[in-house]
């Protein structure tokens, strides 16, 4: 198989959100620290009657119907999530019902977890098959879902909720080149989610971000000398036209492109002008430890990278911004935005994707856009996610009533024997929605 990569995708998340202005207001932050100071504007959650596994539900069915992918046709299914609704059930396995009703079982795959890098293992994972000598010439299914939900304190602003469907089959629009990879993984208590009887994470919020610089470093350095090896020649920002970042909120992103640039100074790199040079000349001899250290130095490439963020960056920050880290789905849910908001002008051009999940999994990977044929087109792929539409019919709830969500969802986490409200007044047609768990833990959803 030749040009594997991604033939279809479509984006669900919760039509219930919070203003990050409003929350700020109501958290008693100082003024324009969510929406400046994390560079967030919105906040998607679930309800009581949302879930993981309702909003892949809805996500694959959405992409099967309006792709017209018969689901007989899928041979490999993997999900990839940090929610963990059961220690041994997969969210795959929920999914199989959509299958099983065409009489399809044959279906391999299972879940994949480490923090937000789920999903980019189980799409390496279909990627491979499909390029393997057990590929059965079907389709592959990758599912990203998460709800990031935090404790009350600095990190609450940076959730948010998604699931995103990805199909995978060659001669694809969005191709991998997949000789172009560099990962990085280590052992880091940043960020992990060791008491089981809450769905909230022990965060460390400022070695997280710390971890998150140097696995980027360290999978630029590798993606670099991969291309170099291959091409004869250096890797610099110049060689792709955009890059895509896990984004936990945009600021994190704006510092990591601007870590990037300093990296390609430190490395003479082509796409550093003299301007630029002059601006970090000061900080050549930083020690690594020092380099993360330094506000000065993210200040002065930050600013830097400005021009050149807006161009390479910009274009993939807006689903992000707008409903929050959506863990596993969020690096997948930048790229969205990228082919929501440049359709008509990626064919041929090369995008560098960054997947970061903290404990700590980090791969940085090559894609190259072609304009490929319907229903596998970029023009058909943005007219079906319909990006804009989501985004405009939402419902903004006042952060009273989004924390009074989070209490109930506290209490409702890992309990059975009730019923929800079944209130789908605010989500659209096609949406599952969760109805009761019974007695048995038993999870029954129903759809719009
Ligand atoms: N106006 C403008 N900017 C402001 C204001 C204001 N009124 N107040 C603060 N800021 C700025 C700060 O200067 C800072 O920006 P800087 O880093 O450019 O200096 C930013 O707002 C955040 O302020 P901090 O005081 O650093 O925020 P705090 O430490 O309270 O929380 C954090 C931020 C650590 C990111 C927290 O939200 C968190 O723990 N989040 C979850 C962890 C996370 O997402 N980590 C990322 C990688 S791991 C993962 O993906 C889960």
């Amino acid at each position: 198989a030749k040009n594997v990569g991604i033939l279809a995708m479509d984006i669900y998340f919760p039509p219930t959100c919070v203003q990050q202005e409003a929350l700020e207001a109501h958290d008693g932050a100082s003024k324009g620290k969510y929406t400046i100071g994390l560079g967030q504007d919105c906040m998607a959650f679930c309800t009581e009657v949302e879930d993981v596994i309702s909003m892949s539900l809805t996500a694959v069915t959405s992409l099967l119907a309006k792709y017209k992918i018969d689901p007989k046709q899928i041979g490999r299914l993997e999900v990839g999530s940090e929610t963990v609704i059961d220690k041994s059930k997969s969210i795959k396995t929920f999914l199989m019902q959509i299958f099983e009703k065409s009489g399809n079982t044959d279906i391999e795959g299972v879940d994949s977890t480490n923090a937000c890098y789920g999903g980019t293992a189980a799409l390496f994972n279909c990627v491979n098959w499909v390029e393997s000598s057990s590929w059965d010439g079907r389709y592959g299914l990758v599912v990203c879902t998460d709800s990031a939900v935090y404790a009350e304190g600095p990190a609450r602003p940076t959730g948010g909720a998604a699931a995103i469907a990805m199909l995978i089959g060659p001669d694809a629009p969005i191709a991998f080149e997949s000789k172009l990879r560099g990962s990085h993984m280590s052992h880091a208590y940043d960020f992990y989610k060791p008491n089981l009887a809450s769905e909230y994470p022990v965060v460390d919020g400022k070695l997280s971000q710390t971890c998150y610089l140097m696995a980027l470093d360290t999978c630029y350095k590798y993606l670099c000398h991969k291309y170099e090896k291959l091409e004869g020649k250096q890797f610099s920002l110049s060689d792709a036209a955009y890059f895509v970042f896990h984004s936990p909120y945009n600021k994190l992103v704006q510092k990591s492109f601007a870590r990037l640039l300093f990296n390609d100074f430190l490395r003479n790199a082509s796409s550093v002008d003299e301007i630029t040079k002059e601006k970090l000349a000061p900080f050549s001899t930083l020690t690594g430890d020092e380099s993360y250290q330094s506000r000065d130095l993210e200040k002065a490439s930050q600013q830097a990278s400005k021009s050149l963020y807006d161009a390479k960056v910009q274009p993939t920050t807006l689903i992000p911004k707008q409903v929050g880290n959506m863990y596993t789905a969020s690096l997948y849910a930048a790229f969205v935005s990228l082919i929501h908001n440049k359709n008509s002008e990626l064919a041929g051009k090369r995008v560098i994707l960054f997947s970061y999940g903290s404990g700590l999994t980090a791969t940085m990977f090559s894609l190259r856009f072609h304009e490929g044929q319907h229903p596998f087109s970029l023009s058909n792929i943005t007219s079906v996610m319909n990006v804009a539409g989501k985004l405009k019919s939402r419902h903004e709830f006042p952060p009273e009533k989004f924390v009074e969500t989070m209490k109930l969802m506290e209490h409702r986490y890992g309990a059975k024997d009730f019923v929800t409200s079944k209130d789908c007044s605010l989500l659209s047609p096609g949406t599952y929605y969760l109805t009761e768990v019974d007695s048995m833990y038993r999870r029954f959803y129903a759809k719009k």
